[in-house]
């Protein structure tokens, strides 16, 4: 299977730490945040990595991954030239992705502590639609929150952000598509602050009943605030699956 890492965006919520750099490549223990999605998606046995980044990062990536060979992967790089969101970012990883072919999505501020082979593995099992990770969390007013129908394994609809969440879970940044996933990018709208968003993608293969979900039991954390970037920092300091 092959992954695409979205490493764009401008990372407002660190500023000033992210005027000079893109948040992807700032420190997490001992190494930049993109290497730990790098190496975790590698000991899943993902060997050919898509990251897509904005113009002014791109030299950043190349000079901490180069062409990933000291990883063990293959990388292809791909320029996001306007922020536009997260779902207009995946649709650049559409020349390398074939007909019918399932891959990975990794929001590159995502960071797991648990292996992700199982997650891949039921991926590769699963007969058709996409496949998302929830994780349990205290305050999920700050992500996407699903509304689960427990019986199928199903979710019937995510709300980004809500102000009174239908469930204890969010809906991390790990996401399973096959190549059907770009016909969906291409229907979808901007939203209000005029991005194409991951959450309208999912929401087309919810109303579809295709958007299934696995939990994820290890510690996880999106790494886009200074509170998590110091706690991920702590935890991961010095490891790599
Ligand atoms: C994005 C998604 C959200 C998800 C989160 C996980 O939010 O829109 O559904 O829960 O990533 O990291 P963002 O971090 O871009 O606000």
């Amino acid at each position: 299977m092959k992954a695409v890492i979205l490493a764009g965006g401008t990372g407002s919520r660190l500023k000033p730490l992210t005027y000079w750099t893109n948040k992807h490549l700032l420190p997490v223990g001992t190494y930049p945040m993109i290497c730990h999605g790098v190496a975790k998606l590698r000991h899943a046995g993902i060997r050919d990595i898509v990251i897509v980044t904005g113009r002014s990062s791109l030299g950043g990536f190349a000079d901490v991954l180069g062409s990933g060979r000291d990883w063990g992967v293959s990388i292809l790089y791909r320029v996001q030239e306007e922020a536009g969101g997260i779902a207009q970012a995946l649709e650049l990883a559409r020349p390398v992705i074939g007909p019918g072919e399932k891959f990975a999505v990794l929001l590159g501020d995502n960071l797991f502590e648990q292996s992700l082979v199982p997650f891949v593995e039921a991926y590769e099992k699963q007969r058709e639609g996409a496949m998302v990770l929830l994780k349990k969390v205290g305050d999920p007013r700050r992500y996407g929150v699903p509304l689960l129908e427990e019986e199928t394994g199903k979710i019937l609809y995510i709300e980004e952000k809500p102000e009174i969440p239908q469930s204890p879970y969010c809906v991390t940044g790990l996401y399973f598509y096959s190549s059907d996933v770009f016909e969906i990018v291409e229907r979808i709208r901007p939203s209000r602050r005029g991005e194409l968003e991951i959450t309208d993608v999912n929401n087309e293969y919810a109303r579809a009943s295709r958007l299934h979900y696995r939990v994820v039991d290890g510690w996880w954390t999106d790494a886009g605030t200074f509170e998590s970037l110091e706690e991920a920092g702590k935890r991961l300091k010095g490891a790599l699956p």
